[in-house]
């Protein structure tokens, strides 16, 4: 057993005040979960103390919160952990002044807060789940009975069908921060899952909207908080590439230029080894088009378009050197640095492998386990079932 300090942010409506933050002191082994923690403290301390949980073991995704500014399930989290990272983060070793921090527990991120830990996920994760239409959408008459697939064309969604809808990942989304509209890395993985099941029959239709939508898959900024927050491994953010790239090979453009921006990029860092960002720009609203700008009468509306963002970038700094903006001449980098980025994309390119932790190692790792041996007791069982038999027969 040991002591915590669980630090809360507490929001009572009731009470017309402000969120606060209050100190719960809580004993318990270091195995046991956050959520364990907040439970006694509810029971010991303050009734009042709002957290929602069912099963206790990582299935019902009800406990949804931020540990130390982590997106997370309480009741995944060890408070033994939780004190380590909490320590960590705020760079003091228990000993050193004889305190130790605390374990920082508030509400999950771009969503309401309805009381103390409590959040909406009706407006800002079930309304974007409806959204991707999650139900199968297959044509012609449906089977007498179920619809039988191979069990191999159903692996590649098998990633995106383990998510308990807890919400951690669009707690901790970057660009739902930036645009609340955006629809986020729970309800896409959840429309990968049914873009990816054989028995759908409006792929297509389901991508073109998809990627048309300014708020859909190409609104992620490949942050990978969503990858580092699930506690299922549903690594959201790859769902969203694998929808990306099956909108690319059904050949959709979106108006907002994502594709062709992904496709330039991979084709700036194939050719020259570094991000030329002008060339970048070029590239997103001209496909093609190499060194020189030829650019389409809706690609030179684009890139007028762009001059606020050029402009905001070199006065933040981020576009301080005016040759990284003139396509074609960024700046080169130190030694061989460019000739080994080259390499690791020709490597990459020839070891395209998907990453599906449900799948990988399936086949190596399995081990058809061996019959056990027969006791005395069971060939006595089996020896009188066989007397039975034969005396009614
Ligand atoms: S990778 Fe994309 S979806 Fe995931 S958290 Fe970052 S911005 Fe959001
Ligand atoms: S993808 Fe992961 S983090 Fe997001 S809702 Fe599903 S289980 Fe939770
Ligand atoms: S209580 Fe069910 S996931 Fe934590």
């Amino acid at each position: 057993m040991a002591e915590y300090t669980l630090k809360v942010r507490r929001y009572q409506p009731e009470s017309g005040e402000a969120a606060y933050w209050e100190e719960f002191k809580v004993d318990l082994d270091p195995s046991l979960s956050v959520l364990d923690g907040l439970l006694q403290a509810k029971d010991r301390d303050d009734g009042s103390l709002s957290v929602r949980c069912s099963c206790r073991a990582a299935i019902c995704g009800s406990c949804g919160m931020k540990i130390n500014g982590q997106s997370g399930l309480g009741c995944k989290t060890q408070v033994g952990e939780a004190q380590e990272l909490a320590e960590k983060k705020a760079s003091v070793s228990p000993d050193a002044n004889g305190e130790t921090p605390p374990i920082v527990i508030e509400p999950m991120g771009n969503m309401p807060v309805i009381k103390d830990l409590v959040t909406d996920m009706e407006s800002t994760h079930w309304t974007k789940i409806r959204r991707v239409t999650p139900w199968l959408l297959p044509h012609g008459e449906a089977p007498e009975r179920e619809y039988v697939v191979e069990p191999e064309s159903m692996i590649d969604i098998t990633q995106s069908m383990a998510c308990i809808q807890c919400g951690a990942c669009v707690s901790s989304c970057l660009s739902m921060e930036a645009d609340p509209d955006f629809i986020g890395p729970a309800a896409l993985a959840k429309a990968y899952r049914f873009v990816g099941d054989p028995r759908d029959a409006e792929t297509k239709e389901r991508l073109h909207d998809l990627a048309h939508d300014p708020h859909g898959i190409y609104d992620c900024t490949h942050c990978f908080s969503c990858i580092d927050a699930c506690p299922k491994g549903v690594a959201p953010m790859d769902q969203i590439m694998r929808l990306r790239r099956k909108a690319g090979e059904e050949g959709i453009e979106d108006p907002n230029h994502g594709h062709n921006h992904e496709a330039a990029f991979v084709k700036i860092i194939e050719k020259k080894g570094t991000l030329d960002e002008g060339l970048l720009l070029q590239e997103s609203f001209a496909p093609g088009v190499k060194g020189k700008l030829k650019p389409s009468k809706a690609a030179i509306k684009e890139l007028l378009g762009s001059i606020p963002t050029v402009l905001r970038a070199i006065k933040t700094g981020k576009g301080r050197s005016v040759s990284k903006l003139v396509p074609g001449i960024h700046p080169k980098l130190p030694g061989n640095a460019q000739d080994d980025v080259k390499a690791i994309y020709k490597h990459a390119e020839e070891h395209r492998e998907e990453f599906n932790i449900y799948i990988t190692g399936e086949d190596e790792d399995f081990v058809e386990p061996e019959p056990d041996e027969p006791t005395d007791e069971t060939l006595a069982a089996e020896a009188a079932t066989a007397a039975d038999t034969k005396e009614e027969s």
